[in-house]
């Protein structure tokens, strides 16, 4: 997969009309509608402001939530056009449709220097079938196509994938930034390359480890998919997360780390729960004695020295997945720790989105990685070496 893209640097957008393809889809609090983070709308900011200094008329759309295809009055993408309005100091037009007569006569009207916003691109069933008649209506409206939706290069949509064929494309800034960062690590990291890995299962993993193995290092693996890899070594896991039909996969890459000179680290020790919640009963054990009955919920003491001291010598660290149930305060620690040790290691930090990326800003230090994605999904499928439709859709420079 090439990582060098043409970007929006590349063009001349004065006096075009731009469709921007943002991932607007964010967090909203469920009594009130209102946006809980507004992250990814700021990650889109500076290829808006760059858009419409250079004095295009930007026509910007994106899904929220997974409205599937039906009307849904919740899902609006209205709260996120006033704050984007915010934001950016300036108006932003509402359309009350997509590809309707509301979005055609506004973005007809759009003036260089005006940004609109299009309803929610899941509403129509079209996009998430990447319709070329919905791609088509879409690019009818603009002059050229910016993608700037890094979280969500992973999906094959209208707006994503298929509207690239009617279209110039370009990368937008955010876009080239994950995919420039990320693709460093992947492919030309500053050695050693560490990747920590973690969340509760393997098989949401497995094509990570895959790619990583023979690419990384070292790999320190923690979170509930640590106890299949540790059952897999013959340990004892007690009532701890358990795939078993992963157990064969754990072992085999096990044995593949071996071959390949990327060193597989595990937990040595784990703080475990009597009952999953907060406040059960705690206890320390090592790793792979686990009594029946309890569940391993954090990585111990011993293991984030272990971990730390890889992080701390390493060049470049991608992290991927808490190493315990961080949303409960006595077993925090151990993904705290990470992060820390991230922050403290001098080394390029690249932080996959989705529960890591909530984990550095909850512990507070977000400001102090590389890069923090704000791709869930996307970022581990770009881990994966996956080639993403939303990126092979893009021309290369
Ligand atoms: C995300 O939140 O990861 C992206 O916006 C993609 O959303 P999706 O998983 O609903 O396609």
């Amino acid at each position: 997969m090439n990582y060098n893209k043409r970007t929006i640097s590349d063009g001349d957008f004065r006096g075009k009309k731009v469709l921007l393809r943002c991932d607007f889809n964010v967090p909203l609090d469920k009594a009130t509608g209102a946006i809980t983070n507004d992250k990814r709308i700021v990650a889109a900011l500076p290829t808006i402001r760059y858009l419409l200094d250079q004095g295009a008329a930007v026509i910007a759309c994106s899904h929220l939530g997974k409205p599937k295809g039906t009307w849904k009055p919740e899902l609006t993408l209205a709260p996120v056009a006033e704050r984007l309005g915010e934001l950016l100091g300036r108006p932003v037009i509402f359309a009350h449709d997509i590809v309707g007569e509301d979005a055609r006569a506004k973005a007809a009207a759009l003036q260089p220097g005006q940004i609109m916003l299009l309803e929610n691109l899941r509403f129509d069933k079209r996009e998430e079938q990447n319709d070329p008649a919905f791609a088509r209506a879409l690019a009818d409206m603009a002059d050229v196509y910016v993608s700037d939706a890094f979280g969500t290069v992973h999906r094959a949509h209208a707006s994503t994938a298929g509207v690239a064929a009617f279209l110039p494309a370009y990368a937008g800034f955010l876009v080239r930034k994950e995919i420039s960062l990320m693709g460093k690590a992947l492919m030309a990291p500053n050695r050693p390359l560490v990747a920590v890995l973690g969340g509760a299962k393997v098989s949401d993993k497995i094509g990570v480890i895959e790619n990583l193995l023979g690419k990384a290092d070292t790999i320190l693996i923690g979170g509930g998919m640590a106890y299949t890899f540790i059952k897999a070594m013959g340990g004892s896991i007690g009532a701890s997360l358990l795939e078993a039909d992963r157990i064969d996969f754990a072992r085999d890459m096990l044995e593949k780390s071996r071959q390949s000179g990327t060193r597989l680290l595990l937990p040595v020790d784990t703080y475990i729960g009597d009952r999953f919640e907060a406040g059960c009963q705690k206890k320390l054990v090592p790793a792979g004695e686990i009594p029946d009955g309890w569940m391993g919920m954090d990585i111990g003491p011993k293991t984030v020295a272990l971990f730390t001291d890889a992080i701390r010598r390493s060049g470049t660290v991608v992290w991927n997945g808490p190493m315990g149930v961080f949303e409960f305060p006595e077993f925090a620690e151990g993904t705290r720790a990470m992060a820390q040790a991230l922050a403290e290691s001098g080394a390029d930090t690249i932080v996959g989105g989705g529960d890591s990326a909530a984990a550095v800003e909850k512990f507070g230090y977000a400001d102090q990685m590389t890069h923090v994605s704000t791709g869930g999904g996307a970022s581990l499928e770009f881990l994966e070496g996956h080639n993403l439709p939303g990126i092979a859709c893009l021309p290369d420079r």
